[in-house]
């Protein structure tokens, strides 16, 4: 849903030519045609991707965005759009149906600004309000001036008790070679995603059947977790 820079592809180093415009026009999406759209990664990922020709980013209208986010829904039991950072009709219809909106900061002031100024605008378009996302602050170091309560504060949003650290040691090596899903199981990094996954109600205990979802009435770059699904 970052339609016009969406980078998951280069993370993941996946080449692949279908992607969210190619659903843009179909009004009955049915498992089959979903099916088709969709990369599947070593990982276990399936992978709904931004087109690689950016302008074609216009072809999903809000209408088409809730048709695939339903579709997502209806097949995966978590689903994370990633809504990159400028407001569209269509990730405003996405952030709108999210069962959880996380919105990603940096602990610096111009992040901060910007973050705040996406919390009002969100507000002001009626696509969320700020009691109903969560900030999540990254690149979090504890000498850093900027904390997470004044995060709280200047956002007005509720803070994720998980910061996840700033370290772009652990990172640089996976990330130039497009293999995120490589980041070594000791990275702090990847341990603080785990326990944001947590937090957010994404993992599902080994073992236990998915537990059926009511609607959350929390909020991020967007999750969303499907009816029956374990968000
Ligand atoms: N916790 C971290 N520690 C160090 N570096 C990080 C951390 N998280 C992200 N980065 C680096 O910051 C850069 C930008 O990250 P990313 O692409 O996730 O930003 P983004 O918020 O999606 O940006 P955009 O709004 O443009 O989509 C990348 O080089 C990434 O590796
Ligand atoms: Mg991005």
């Amino acid at each position: 849903m970052d339609l016009q820079s969406g980078d998951i592809a280069s993370y993941l180093d996946v080449q692949f030519r279908r992607s969210v415009a190619d659903l843009a026009s179909i009004t009955d999406i049915s498992p089959r045609v979903l099916q088709d759209a969709v990369y599947v990664h070593e990982t276990g990922l399936s992978l709904l991707l931004a087109p690689a020709e950016g302008e074609r980013g216009e072809e999903v209208t809000d209408r088409s965005a809730r048709q695939v986010v339903s579709a997502l829904r209806g097949r995966h039991e978590v689903v994370v759009l990633d809504c990159g950072s400028r407001l569209d009709s269509a990730n405003a219809a996405a952030i709108e149906m999210a069962d959880t909106a996380l919105l990603v900061t940096t602990p610096d002031v111009i992040a901060v600004r910007a973050a705040k100024r996406t919390v009002r605008m969100w507000e002001r378009l009626q696509v969320r309000k700020a009691e109903d996302i969560v900030t999540l602050v990254n690149r979090h170091h504890r000498t850093s001036e900027i904390q997470p309560p004044l995060v709280q504060k200047i956002t007005g949003t509720r803070i994720a008790d998980t910061a996840v650290p700033a370290h772009f040691k652990e990172l640089a090596a996976v990330v130039d070679a497009g293999r995120l899903h490589e980041l070594d199981a000791k990275s702090t990094v990847k341990q603080a995603l785990w326990t944001l996954a947590g937090e957010l109600g994404l993992l599902q205990p080994p073992g236990q059947p998915a537990k059926e979802l009511t609607r959350a009435s929390d909020r991020g770059s967007l999750g969303l977790r499907r009816r029956g699904g374990a968000r």
